[in-house]
C-alpha cells in the first residue's frame, strides 16, 4: 500500500463577499497517496484554484488540517515551511511564469539554487536532463519569449521538478493552448507520473487530461466528489 503524501482533514475557506460570505471550501477532505495522478475538475468558480492554492500553502484555510507528507503544515515554523514550500511542492499555472531575462536553462536551474549556489555543476547538469525528459533540450538557452506557449510551459514544468517535489500542482497547465499541443503535454505529463512515479494533483477544463488520471475529482457545492478511472 502506498503511503499518503497528502491529506486534507475538514477543510473551509470563505471569502467575504459584498453580499454575504462566500463559502467556497467546505469541510473538504481528501487523501492522495503517493504516485497518484489526480485531476480536479468542476465549473469556473467552484473553488479549483482556491483548493489548489491552500494546498500549495499560497493561501490559508479559516479551519480544516493539511498534512503533508505526514506532517501538519500548520504546526510548521517559518524555516521548516519554506522547506516544504520549496522542496516539496513544485508549481505550474496556467501562464508559465518564467522569468524574461533568463534562459530556459537558467529558469530551470533557479529554484535548485536557491540556497545552494555551490553545486551549481550539479544544478545545471540536473536542469540539462530534465529539459531533455520534456523535449525543450534544444532550446536551452532561448529566453521565454523565443519560445512558443507550449514550450515555455514545458520549460515550466521542467522546472517545477528541479527539486523532486513531492507533490507536483498544477493548475490549468495547457488552458493556453492549442489541442495539438495540449495532448502533447498531456502525454508528458503522464510520462512523468509513470516513469518517475511523481504524485500529481491537475486543475483542469481537459477532459482528454482527466482521463489520463488515476482519480477525477469533481469539486462541487464545495466538496469533492469522486469517479475512478480505470487506468490500465
Ligand atoms: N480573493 C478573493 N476574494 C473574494 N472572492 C474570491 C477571491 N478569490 C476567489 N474568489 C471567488 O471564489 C470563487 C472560486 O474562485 P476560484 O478561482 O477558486 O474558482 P475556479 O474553480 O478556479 O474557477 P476557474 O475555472 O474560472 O479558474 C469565485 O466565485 C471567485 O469569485
Ligand atoms: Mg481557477
Amino acid at each position: 500500500m502506498n503511503k499518503t503524501i497528502l491529506k486534507l482533514e475538514g477543510l473551509n475557506k470563505k471569502y467575504s463577499g459584498n453580499v454575504d460570505n462566500l463559502h467556497i471550501i467546505r469541510d473538504l477532505n481528501l487523501e492522495v497517496k503517493e504516485g497518484e495522478f489526480i485531476s480536479i475538475l468542476g465549473k469556473s468558480g467552484s473553488g479549483k484554484s482556491t483548493l489548489l492554492n491552500l494546498i500549495g500553502m499560497l493561501d490559508k484555510p479559516d479551519s480544516g488540517k493539511i498534512f503533508i507528507d505526514g506532517e501538519e503544515v500548520e504546526l510548521l515554523d517559518d524555516k521548516k515551511l519554506d522547506l516544504v514550500k520549496n522542496k516539496k511542492l513544485g508549481f505550474v499555472f496556467q501562464f508559465h511564469y518564467l522569468l524574461p531575462e533568463f534562459t530556459a536553462l537558467e529558469n530551470v536551474m533557479l529554484p535548485g539554487l536557491v540556497n545552494n549556489y555551490k553545486e551549481k555543476e550539479i544544478i545545471k547538469k540536473r536542469a540539462m536532463e530534465l529539459l531533455a525528459e520534456v523535449g525543450m533540450d534544444h532550446r536551452i538557452t532561448h529566453k521565454p519569449m523565443e519560445l512558443s506557449g507550449g514550450e515555455k510551459q514545458r520549460v515550466a514544468i521542467a522546472r517545477a521538478l528541479m527539486n523532486s517535489p513531492t507533490i507536483l500542482l498544477m493548475d490549468e497547465p495547457t488552458g493556453n493552448l492549442d489541442e495539438e499541443t495540449s495532448e502533447m503535454i498531456h502525454k508528458l505529463l503522464r510520462k512523468i507520473n509513470v516513469e518517475k512515479k511523481q504524485t500529481i494533483i491537475v486543475v483542469t477544463h481537459s477532459k482528454e487530461l482527466a482521463n489520463l488520471s488515476h482519480k477525477k475529482l469533481y469539486l462541487k457545492k464545495g466538496v469533492l466528489e469522486v469517479e475512478e478511472n480505470n487506468l490500465s
